[in-house]
């Protein structure tokens, strides 16, 4: 067939070996006419198509991916596509958040009997990406730097804890301590408004610990290093999910930990509060009212209410309380109903995608590659064999260009789909302030809205809905082509 509309566009096939790859070249000897844009990489099954191959493709100037396999109960590896199936759909409800029109990218099923389904479905795709036209590029896009409104309204009266029976939770620790290694809680950092991780060994160290919204560390992220030993760790509600996730995925046993909990004020947004506080030299004091921070910074006196200055997550948390404890102190507030879409989320949905493409072009470009969103996330479990630090297979340049930062943030994303608890970590380490907590909001509720409401970080025996399939998924209709 000749080049449709006078110009090649490129497009990128992942075809499994034994069905579609068959079933292109039954085409092709049956000399059925097709599109000559399609360039095909030969995959052993559908089931080896990582989401970053097409992302790959797609940020590095493809117009169009194509993934196609064996038809459901074919696979020649049993469930690779269905497996496969699930991580596409993901990806498909992904990829608008960062700009990328949905319609690029398409999976579906071909056996190696079905040339001619083969050419319909290579056809059919390819007039699809012309009617497109070719993929805007990232980097071409015009910067937009617009920041979330985080004054939504909150669920829940928010506090600073100060009524909180901090000395009971401090003796309930001591009587446990002699059966443990350490307990991982906070403690006052170098000045009044910051805190830092607490490891109490002794009841000396105990006497340290403190509760109140600064306690804004993820006490999560330091226990798959005490895999082995007993540990004890003090939660938050959001803390008290990444939990429960790393018991899922068994990188901790639920006998070696004991959870100390108490109910959750909020916790305070530290960029929002530096903002507030401008330049300082030494904070002289800090005091709570209740309902937020009495602070004195060179001499001067502010007021940060809770109300104002508490991070979006906290704002939006329906589990206050620990999801999963062995020692509770304080009683757990009524759960709020459901929450509304988060500040950041509901900024990205005001947008079209072109302004995306521009917001994320503006953010990436301020992106320092530190990495600081990857080391605060207590699921970012891969150490080694982190995609941005591999040389074999060598995925990412170490060039500071969009491409690759917004790359290895949508790999992050994507990593933590069916696994991230939105603890926000990875947004509150960042040390310039880019809202990349969106883009695991976003893979959240697309796994949410697939998987019969699916939310990660609330039971310990759950499997996570990447790790597993059905062979008749109730909300995926994949053929599209
Ligand atoms: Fe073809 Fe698994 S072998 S999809």
């Amino acid at each position: 067939m000749p080049v449709m509309q006078g110009k090649e566009l490129r497009i990128v096939g992942f075809l499994c070996n034994w069905c579609s790859y068959g079933g292109a070249d039954t085409a092709g000897v049956a000399r059925a006419e097709q599109p000559t844009d399609l360039r095909i990489i030969r995959v052993p099954c559908s089931g080896r198509v990582d989401p970053l191959f097409i992302v790959k493709a797609l940020l590095n100037g493809a117009d169009g991916v194509l993934v196609s396999g064996c038809h459901p109960r074919d696979c020649h590896y049993s469930a690779g596509n269905f497996y496969a199936r699930r991580r596409l759909e993901v990806l498909k409800r992904f990829l608008p958040v960062i700009g990328i029109d949905d319609a690029r990218f398409e999976y579906t099923w071909v056996s190696a009997a079905e040339g001619q389904r083969w050419q319909q479905v290579v056809t059919s795709f390819t007039e699809r990406v012309h009617a497109l036209g070719a993929a805007p590029r990232i980097e071409d896009a015009k910067p937009f730097l617009k920041v979330a409104d985080m004054a939504l309204k909150p669920l829940r009266t928010l506090g600073t804890g100060k009524n909180a029976p901090l000395e009971k939770l401090k003796e309930a620790i001591k009587a446990k301590l002699p059966e443990l290694e350490c307990v991982i809680g906070w403690q006052k950092g170098y000045d009044d408004i910051h805190t830092t991780p607490l490891f109490m060994k002794s009841a000396e160290e105990v006497d340290k610990l403190v509760w109140g919204p600064l306690n804004v560390v993820n006490t999560a992220n330091y226990l798959s290093q005490f895999k082995g030993k007993k540990v004890g760790i003090v939660v938050k509600g959001c803390d008290s999910r990444s939990v429960v996730e790393l018991l899922q995925e068994n990188l901790i046993s639920r006998e070696a930990v004991t959870i100390f909990a108490m109910p959750c004020e909020g916790t305070l947004d530290v960029a929002r509060v530096n903002e507030k506080l401008g330049r300082y030299t030494i904070v002289n004091a800090a005091d709570s009212d209740g309902a937020g921070l009495l602070v004195t910074v060179d001499g001067k006196k502010h007021s940060l209410a809770m109300e104002e200055l508490a991070q979006g997550k906290c704002r939006c948390c329906t589990h206050p309380s620990a999801v999963l404890t062995d020692v509770l102190v304080g009683d757990a507030p009524q759960a709020p109903a459901a929450a509304p879409t988060p500040p950041e989320l509901a900024l990205l949905d005001s947008m079209g995608l072109e302004e995306r493409r521009g917001f994320w072009r503006g953010q990436m470009e301020r992106c320092l590659r530190c990495y600081a969103c990857r080391n605060a996330c207590p699921m970012c479990v891969c150490r080694d064999h982190c995609v941005s630090d591999a040389r074999d297979p060598h995925w990412m340049t170490q060039e500071a260009d969009v491409v690759q930062k917004l790359f290895f943030q949508t790999i992050h994303a994507l990593h933590l789909a069916g696994r991230c608890t939105g603890c926000g970590e990875c947004q509150r380490a960042c040390p310039v302030g880019i809202p990349i907590l969106a883009l695991r909001q976003q893979t959240a509720r697309a796994v949410e809205e697939l998987f019969g409401g699916y939310k990660p970080g609330f039971d310990p025996a759950a499997v996570p809905p990447l790790l597993g399939y059905e062979v008749e998924e109730q909300n995926i209709r994949e053929t599209r082509i």
